[in-house]
């Protein structure tokens, strides 16, 4: 039995993980410590909140006492906790680099007061930068970083400090970078979640720029399985890179996947202003997680779609309350730039 302390467990990959977790893994202990910014929410976790083998934390990684005590008991540590969006880091940096970069350094300082016996990081394959379009490059483990958004800087600098931590002083940690998540429980906020609760109000999907700019879109699950693998077998000081099984689609391609799957019009698409500095194309190669620890993905995109769109149709009103209230004033500064 392990006891793993979650860091941002409250969101959108924090809590699929929870929920996968406490499955597999029945007799584990789980502490979830979520500051509950916009993106938190506690709704997730309903399935799991009577668990007795799970618990709940309110408070932010950047403060080293509440994560002293969060800490205080815990085998592994998961660390999702993060400012996630690429478009709020542009209207604010602030947030990203206390959140990121400093949360981070606390829960590595804790980490190793405590002797933590392993401190997993989520990485994200946007610290590489971009490639080209209709170019055969895939990112590795072996790319150089080159983050080109506020957000993938701040991430960039989380995974620096934790890999600084391992060489610097043991610390016994593992990193995954992965592609694009989708799933239930995804903030509508991120573009396919946007897409499909925008065509469920009778709005339209957003395009920024051209549209043809793509993301290598992985299942949530297939994540959740990958951080398992990679708690179970991975290599001390070893990054992995997490990748979904689409090939080179662009977001016009994925939007009109959703807009057929939902029986809408074409017409139902916006063309507008486009991101500043938009990464143009991601894709991965994860031959080095299939090889080492015989990893790959499950779910197909247009299985994993479908499902993920009635999920959003049977599940209403958990969007509709997260599209109501700060969410609104966020859209309006947002998509009437
Ligand atoms: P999310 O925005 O849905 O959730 C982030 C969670 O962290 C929220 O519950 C929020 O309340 C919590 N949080 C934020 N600041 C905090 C703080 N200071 N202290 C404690 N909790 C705090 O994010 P997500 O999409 O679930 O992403 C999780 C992690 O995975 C992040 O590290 C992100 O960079 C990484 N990642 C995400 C994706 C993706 O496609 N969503 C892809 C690659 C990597
Ligand atoms: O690659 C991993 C990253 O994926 C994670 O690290 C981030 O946390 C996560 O937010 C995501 O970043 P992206 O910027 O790729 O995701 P987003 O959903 O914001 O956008 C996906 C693509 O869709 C991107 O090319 C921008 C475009 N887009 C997005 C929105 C919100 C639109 O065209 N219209 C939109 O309204």
């Amino acid at each position: 039995m392990s006891e793993l302390l979650v860091t941002g467990g409250a969101g959108f990959i924090g809590s699929n993980f929870i929920l996968y977790w406490l499955k597999k893994h029945p007799e584990d202990n789980i502490v979830n410590l979520d500051k509950l910014t916009y993106a938190g929410n506690l709704e997730n976790l309903k399935e799991v909140e009577k668990n007795s083998h799970y618990r709940f934390i309110q408070g932010d990684i950047s403060d080293p006492k509440i994560v002293d005590q969060a800490m205080a008991k815990t085998d592994i540590v998961v660390h999702f906790a993060a400012e996630s969006h690429v478009d709020r880091s542009i209207m604010d940096p602030a947030p990203f680099v206390k959140t990121n970069v400093e949360g981070t350094y606390v829960l590595l300082q804790t980490a190793l007061k405590h002797k933590i016996k392993r401190f997993h990081h989520i990485g994200t394959d946007e610290v590489f930068g971009h490639l080209e379009l209709n170019s055969s490059e895939l990112f590795n483990e072996q790319t150089p970083y080159n983050p080109r958004s506020p957000y993938a800087a701040s991430k960039a600098a989380s995974d620096h400090l934790v890999r600084a931590y391992y060489h610097t002083y043991n610390l016994p940690i593992t990193i995954s970078n992965c592609s694009n998540n989708f799933g239930p429980y995804h903030f509508p906020e991120k573009f396919i979640p946007l897409a499909i609760t925008n065509l469920l109000e009778n709005k339209k999907i957003p395009i920024y720029g051209d549209g043809l700019y793509v993301r290598d879109w992985l299942y949530v699950e297939d994540h959740c399985r990958a951080i398992d693998l990679i708690l179970e077998k991975g290599k001390l000081g070893e990054t992995y890179l997490v990748g979904g099984l689409t090939q080179d689609i662009s977001n016009l391609e994925v939007a009109k996947k959703i807009l057929k799957i939902m029986g809408k019009a074409d017409t139902e698409l916006e063309m507008i202003k486009d991101r500043p500095g938009h990464d143009r194309r991601y894709a991965i190669d994860w031959q080095k997680i299939k090889q080492e620890l015989g990893w790959s993905p499950q779910h197909s995109f247009d299985q994993a779609l479908e499902e993920t769109i009635k999920w959003y149709q049977e599940h209403q009103q958990w969007w509709s309350r997260v599209k109501s209230g700060d969410y609104q004033t966020y859209y309006q500064k947002q998509y009437t730039r």
